[in-house]
Order: C-alpha cells, then structure tokens, then sequence
C-alpha cells in the first residue's frame, strides 16, 4: 500500500495540522510506503514572499521530523523538488471538466476570504490530484476539508484512464473522524488563515496567552454545564490529555464549579507537556540544519525515480511520446 499526503508551507503548523493530518500520517508509516512531501508549489497561490516560502518550508520540514515523520522510513520531500508533477498537472488539466473544478469549497472559500483568485488557485486541485496520481497513491491521509480535493483527484484519473486506457490507480482518502475538523480558540475550524490556531511549537508565553484567550461564554463557575462536551477547551483537552484527565474535568464543568480560567490553565500545561519530546527534538534538528537538508534531497532523488515512471506511462497513453 502507497501512502501520500502533503502539507503547505503556508505559516506555523497547529494542532489542526498536527492532529487531522501529521499524527495519523505518522502512524500510517508503518503500515505501508509512504511519501510525505512539503507543498510548496501549492503555497504559491496564496503566499508571495519568497524569502518566507523558504523559510517555512525550512519549518515543517523540522516540525514534521521533530513529530516523527521517520526519514529511514518514508520519503519526504519538498514538491518542487519533482518538477515532473507539473508536467502531470499540464496533462490532467486537460481532460479536467470546467465544472468539477467550479464546484470546488476551498477555492469558493478562499476567494471568500480575500485571497486573489489567480488561475493557479482555481487550477490547485488538479496540481494536487498529480500529486496524487504522479507516485499511484492508494491511501490519502488529510483533515476532512481535503476531502473534496481527493474526490476531485478520482473523478480525473478516471476520465484519463477512460480516455487514453488504463494508467492510474485511483486513490482513497482516510480520515480519522476524531479529529477530523480541530477546533481554534474561537470554535471555527483551526486554520493557519483564520488567526486561530495554537502552534505545534512556538513560545511558551504567547501560546499561554492564546490558549488563556480561548472564547467561553458568560455562564458562571457555579453553574452547571450540560453542553461540556461541546466546550472548546474540552475538546482540545481530549486530543492533548490522557482520556481519564479529559473526562474528569468534562464531568467537572458539567457538574458546576470548574470555572473556565481553571480549564484553560489545565489545558495549557497538557498541551505544553505533551509537546515537550517534540520540542526537544525539534532543537536538536535546528542544531543539525545539513542533515534536514539531507533528508530532503535524498527524499526528492526517491521521489523523482517513481514519478519518473509514472509519468512516462501518462505521456505514452496520451501519445507524447
Ligand atoms: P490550514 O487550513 O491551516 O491552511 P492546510 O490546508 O495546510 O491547513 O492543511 C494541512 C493538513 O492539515 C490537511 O490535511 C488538512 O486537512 C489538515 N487540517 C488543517 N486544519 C485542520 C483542522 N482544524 N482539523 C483537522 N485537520 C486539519
Ligand atoms: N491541499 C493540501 C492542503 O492544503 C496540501 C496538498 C497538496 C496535499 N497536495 C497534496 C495533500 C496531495 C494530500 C495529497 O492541506
């Protein structure tokens, strides 16, 4: 089983990343080959400073080992590294029909929110389906907003194996219902975009003060809470927290006198201390910045020898060579 996925190097990493996608891709590493990758081409359509395109690709690269990602294991790479996937994207986009990508949420919402709608933002979800298609990916592993995009990425290869014969697997997305959709300190979705997001890593103090910045409602300590399970902070106590010490301060809050600045401190030290092997990890990394370097090339050298292959089997299906 070929497992893929990827992650843009859009800003800071959070626990949305961490849990709807980078943990269950970690743990997936064992179970299959996987193929891990930075997207920094996909970055481009939202992002334009190069100088923090680079340095945030330099960021998840070390945030994505510091969390476990296994370089002996996996091939992790930087897209751009693969330049072949563009070529794939070129190819695709031709037997991609106008209104699948209409119909698409993510550049809908991103358009929504300001970000100037390039053709390369409306073109996103065919780069990703090479992405995809370009290593025959069978298992996707991403939060529940890629879903889409996945979907997407099937209904195209199956146009092209219908159109010029059989030549790409059709994947499957995985998403771990769970932590499907994390939410951010306001109760939307976390999102890099949204200005809602707790960091992965990043400064104890700031990150105390968000966390402590947390939207509660107006209800007193005394009162008891029978919609605890829906408490933001609860909600992300469980994914940090050992499920005893969640449950006790949900049956607390439900029960009347947990008051929500108790909570939120409770929930700042189980999220601080469940990062800190990652932390200390991550510093190591920072100090070796070669070998991350490394890390990458020799993922890219891997990477570009299967896609190689594959595209190949695209240009002589569709006659290009
Ligand atoms: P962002 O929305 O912050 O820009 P990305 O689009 O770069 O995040 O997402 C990278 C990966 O993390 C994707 O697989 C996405 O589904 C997942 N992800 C992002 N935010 C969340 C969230 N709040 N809950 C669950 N998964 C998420
Ligand atoms: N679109 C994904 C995101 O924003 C990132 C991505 C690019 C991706 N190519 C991919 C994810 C291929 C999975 C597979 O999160």
């Amino acid at each position: 089983m070929r497992i893929l996925s990827g992650i843009q190097p859009s800003g800071s990493l959070h626990l949305g990343n961490y849990f709807g996608m980078m943990k269950p891709a970690i743990e997936l590493q064992d179970q299959g080959e996987a193929f891990y990758f930075i997207a920094n081409y996909h970055s481009m359509t939202s992002l334009v400073d190069p100088q923090a395109r680079r340095s945030n690709t330099l960021d998840v690269a070390l945030d994505f080992l510091a969390c476990g990602l296994n370089p002996s294991k996996t091939v992790f790479f930087r897209q751009s590294d693969v330049p072949e996937v563009t070529e794939l994207a070129w190819i695709l986009t031709t037997v991609t029909p106008m209104g699948l990508l209409e119909r698409c949420h993510s550049y809908k919402d991103k358009i929504a929110r300001g970000i100037s709608p390039s053709h390369g933002l409306f073109a996103y979800p065919v780069l990703m389906a090479a992405d995809i298609l370009l290593y025959d990916s069978n298992v996707v592993p991403v939060g529940r907003d890629q879903k889409q995009h996945v979907e997407v990425t099937r209904d195209i290869a199956i146009k092209f194996n219908e159109t010029y014969g059989q030549t790409f697997v059709i994947p499957e997305e995985r998403i771990r219902e769970d932590v499907a959709s994390v939410p951010g300190i306001d109760g939307q979705k976390m999102s890099k975009s949204y200005g809602n997001a707790i960091e992965i890593f990043g400064e104890e103090k700031p990150l105390r003060k968000r966390i402590m910045s947390l939207v509660m409602d107006s209800r007193s300590p005394q009162e008891p809470k029978p919609d605890a399970d829906k408490n933001i902070a609860i909600q992300l106590l469980k994914l940090v927290a050992p499920p005893e010490v969640s449950k006790d301060y949900e049956d607390r809050l439900r029960a009347g006198g947990l008051g929500y600045g108790d909570l939120k401190k409770a929930l700042f030290e189980h999220y601080w201390n469940s990062f800190a092997a990652a932390r200390a990890k991550r510093a190591e990394l920072v100090a070796d910045l070669p070998y991350v370097e490394r890390v990458l090339a020799e993922g890219a050298a891997k990477a570009r020898t299967l896609a190689q292959k594959v595209l190949k089997r695209a240009r002589i299906a569709s006659g290009l060579e």
